[in-house]
């Protein structure tokens, strides 16, 4: 028998990852003001996400998820915000147009600030500080003062994730999504590359399908996808405090929602059948994500499955699967098999990030492109392998013109991570790598589909 859940149930619980706050008064006064704040997201836009997800699961349609590693105060800008959303959704017009598959936009954004860490602690010469672990936290600067966990930053990050939520709603069906604007999405700084050049035919070939569809009578009035699109929004459920205190009761369903996001997902590090951020998740209503990394093992991967998804109900939980591109080959189709003989219903993801890191010799953290389309590459080949769907992938992403991870269409040398090296943790993909990285993916994906359904190879561009 599990024990009855409740929003603080999981307080009860074994936990990691959890910051030394001086004041623990502090906290608790700051998660109970925030439980008195708006939601941020409807229980409605939550159970709409899991439906579009459960499609995934399905094999009918594919899972885009990706944003920063960490969102950050510093880099707060609405033009930041823009062009994370730009690049998803240009990354979704190719896998939609070249696979012929509707895609799911979830962004790592409007929430994405909480960080687990591998050390409690960090050195630097003689002097060892706390980690920092997210702006929501502490701060990044190595500074004494700055490392104590202080509550108050957690105001902030609700007022910049209802301010970014804010924005992307706007921009999701205020005009800018519309598909009429397809060519304009490019960003100026790729213009040349080889990534944008492909797009560019791809958005004349869309351009003129829109025309020849209007020609028809098929028009945005008639057909409002046309001119707008849903994007949700997504984090790691790591400071579970705020968390609870965002967890309502939807009035409709009489059920409970974490309402600072559509869907959150549970780390690599915290995904102990028997801890807090497990027990946390099995209660609320919305999609949840699961990390699943080398060190998960196939029966306990069951276990959690089984907890957190009892009625075994589609769309409710996707499976992030992040083992490193030379250990993909081993682990995944085991994992794969032993699921899909169960009869468990999951999405499958793939994040090509967190099992790929490397530090390079000058110091930076890095992800070389080629490991990241190599792991890529074998989530889908072991998928068609097995027959099944090749649900999605996780990628920590920006749309601005960052050196943080090693190759792609630029070449990224070691020496040059200095030059625009912004990330407040884990290296991202900048525009032109993930545009390439989804002409990859769209590739892979028109291949898995039955001939019959396929678009023209020349869609592709
Ligand atoms: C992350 O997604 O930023 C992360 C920390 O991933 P993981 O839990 O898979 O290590
Ligand atoms: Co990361």
């Amino acid at each position: 028998m599990t024990a009855p859940w409740s929003p603080g149930s999981w307080r009860e619980r074994p936990i990691r990852q959890v910051p030394q706050y001086p004041d623990a008064a502090a906290l608790a006064a700051v998660e109970s003001r925030l439980k008195s704040y708006p939601p941020l997201v409807f229980a409605g836009e939550a159970r709409n996400l899991m439906s579009v997800l459960a499609q995934v699961s399905a094999g009918k349609a594919f899972l885009l998820q990706g944003g920063d590693c960490a969102e950050s105060f510093a880099e707060f800008h609405p033009d930041n915000i823009r062009d994370t959303f730009r690049v998803i959704l240009q990354m979704a017009v190719v896998l939609t147009f070249a696979a012929g598959m509707p895609v799911v936009k979830v962004g790592r954004i409007a929430g994405q600030f909480a960080k687990p860490r591998s050390e409690e602690t960090e050195t630097q010469g003689d002097v060892t500080l706390p980690s920092y672990r997210g702006d929501n936290i502490n701060s990044l600067e190595f500074d004494a003062e700055g490392r104590i966990p202080d509550p108050e930053r957690l105001f902030q990050a609700y007022g910049q994730s209802a301010a970014t939520l804010n924005l992307l709603r706007a921009f999701a069906t205020g005009g800018y999504a519309d598909l009429h604007n397809v060519h304009r999405w490019t960003l100026d700084f790729i213009e040349g590359s080889p990534a944008s050049e492909r797009y560019r035919a791809l958005s004349a070939r869309i351009g003129e399908s829109l025309a020849f569809m209007e020609a028809c009578g098929v028009t945005p009035d008639l057909v409002p996808q046309l001119r707008s699109t849903d994007f949700y929004t997504s984090h790691e459920a790591l400071f579970l405090g705020y968390e609870q205190a965002l967890t309502r009761i939807d009035s409709t369903s009489g059920d409970w929602y974490c309402t600072s996001a559509h869907l959150l997902w549970i780390g690599d590090r915290t995904r102990q059948p028997d801890g807090g951020h497990v027990e946390f998740c099995r209660g609320i209503k919305n999609p949840i994500g699961l990390k699943c990394g080398p060190s998960l093992a196939e029966d306990e991967l069951l276990q959690l499955i089984d907890l957190l998804n009892p009625e075994n109900r589609p769309g409710r939980l996707t499976l992030i699967c992040r083992f490193g591109a030379d250990r993909i080959g081993e682990q995944f189709p085991r994992m794969l098999r032993r699921i899909t003989r169960e009869g468990r219903n999951v999405v499958w993801s793939c994040d090509p990030m967190h099992g790929n890191t490397i530090k390079c010799s000058t110091g930076y953290k890095t992800r070389p492109f080629d490991r990241v389309l190599k792991e890529v590459r074998g989530f889908f080949e072991i998928h068609r392998a097995e027959g099944t769907h090749a649900g999605g992938i996780h990628l920590e992403l920006t749309g601005k013109d960052v050196t943080e991870c090693l190759g792609g269409p630029q070449d990224i040398s070691e020496r040059d991570l200095a030059s625009r090296y912004d990330t407040h943790c884990d290296p991202r993909l900048n525009a032109s790598q993930a545009i390439d990285l989804s002409f990859l993916v769209a590739e892979a994906l028109r291949e898995e589909r039955p001939l019959q359904f396929r678009p023209p190879k020349s869609n592709l561009a």
